[in-house]
């Protein structure tokens, strides 16, 4: 179902990191108990929107995989540590670089000219969304360079053009969307490339099919391949030989994302010797030289409308942010967790204050505190 609502109507009905949790559970059950595995299972195939698609259908010549994904430095080390022993080596180089949230798309170049757009679909067959593409300003249509290449990115939607999108669409009544993904994601599967236009979509490319025909043998060296023609590159990229270095690169972005122009919802760590890829492999969604490092859950700010209290079964009393519906981390949020009493007077908490509100890698979504700047007197102590 939260497969369903995410990949066909745009929608998150839980954030990301509950729907990972519940992901990584699946995974975890059919693992242990491969009987009752189902091959139609979330766990096994990427999932996508094709069932719905009124786009023409393309297959892709090699394959579009997703990534395993991990909140957690520990499944980084983890990861490294697999890498090596399957390399028979004791250091191996990776690139870290921005995973934009975004959708991803598979763009083909002939002799320099952008000839078709693809997005990942089910990994095996993809929408031909090419009119949609043609209409994005910000992907160039010639390349620096004549080369016949397919080149894959994410296509995202700039916070600045998104906050726009919203302003316009509440003046006209229509539905706001959620967040940026949804948006980038809703724009590309328009019927109408006129739409496509004036949502001031981006794109940044972090592959290219073949390399090696392009004398391409690292993932490095792709990247520099990728800036050569022109397009824009997944960006802010660096090389890493160990778990602390990988880790120094997360910590950095993890401060510094909300700089970006666009939103990104964690960091890839990527083998960069294209050499070692077969020996690792991949499984049927994801391959094994990759892993992606996800961000924990965001804030945002909104508007304390009240109390209600929850009375728990042994009789405790937990007092419950009634709040003006928010979106965090990609999903809506109108009640959060006081915890008790005194938290709140620690905190001086008061109805009609402005709070933050977190959806941090817990399930309930939190008031961390009131922005106090935004008082004027009116509010009032619980
Ligand atoms: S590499 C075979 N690099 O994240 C590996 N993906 O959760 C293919 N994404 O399907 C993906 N930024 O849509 C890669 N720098 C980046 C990325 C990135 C965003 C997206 C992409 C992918 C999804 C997996």
């Amino acid at each position: 179902r939260y497969n369903y609502y995410y990949y066909s109507k745009n929608e998150s009905l839980i954030s990301d990191y509950e729907f990972d949790m519940l992901l990584k559970k699946l995974e975890k059950i059919e693992n242990e108990y491969p009987e009752i595995a189902d091959k139609n299972s979330p766990a096994a195939h990427v999932g996508s929107s094709l069932k719905e698609s009124k786009f023409k259908k393309v297959e892709h010549k090699t394959a579009m995989l997703s990534l395993s994904n991990t909140y957690n430095i520990g499944e980084v080390t983890d990861f490294d540590a697999r890498v090596k022993k399957s390399a028979e080596a004791a250091t191996v180089e990776y690139v870290v670089e921005l995973k934009l949230d975004g959708l991803s798309i598979s763009l083909f170049y002939e002799n320099g000219k952008l000839i078709r757009g693809v997005t990942r679909g089910d990994g095996k067959i993809g929408e031909d969304v090419t009119e949609n593409i043609m209409a994005v300003e910000s992907i160039p249509k010639y390349l620096k360079n004549g080369v016949t290449a397919e080149f894959r990115g994410e296509i995202v939607m700039p916070v600045a053009s998104f906050e726009e999108l919203n302003r316009r669409r509440e003046e006209n009544g229509e539905e706001l969307f959620a967040n940026p993904r949804n948006a980038a994601s809703g724009t590309i599967r328009q019927l109408d490339s006129k739409i496509v236009a004036e949502r001031g979509l981006d794109c940044y490319f972090y592959y290219v099919a073949d390399g090696e025909k392009h004398g391409v043998k690292t993932h490095f060296e792709a990247l520099k391949f990728i800036a050569e023609t022109g397009l824009k590159t997944a960006g802010n990229y660096s090389l890493c030989r160990t778990v602390e270095e990988i880790d120094c690169a997360i910590k950095k972005w993890e401060e510094a994302r909300h700089s970006l122009p666009y939103e990104t919802d964690g960091m890839v760590i990527k083998v960069n010797e294209y050499r070692l890829y077969d020996i690792l492999g991949n499984t049927t969604k994801s391959p094994r030289w990759a892993i992606a490092y996800k961000f924990p859950a965001e804030k945002a700010v909104t508007k304390l409308k009240g109390i209600t209290f929850q009375v728990g079964r042994t009789g405790n009393i937990t007092p419950v942010a009634e709040l003006e519906t928010v979106f965090v981390a990609g999903t809506k949020v109108s009640r959060a967790s006081l915890h008790n009493f005194e938290e709140i007077a620690r905190k001086d908490i008061r109805v009609g204050d402005m709070v933050v509100v977190e959806k941090a890698a817990e399930i309930i979504p939190q008031v961390v505190e009131p922005v106090m700047s935004q008082r004027d007197g009116s509010e009032t102590v619980i």
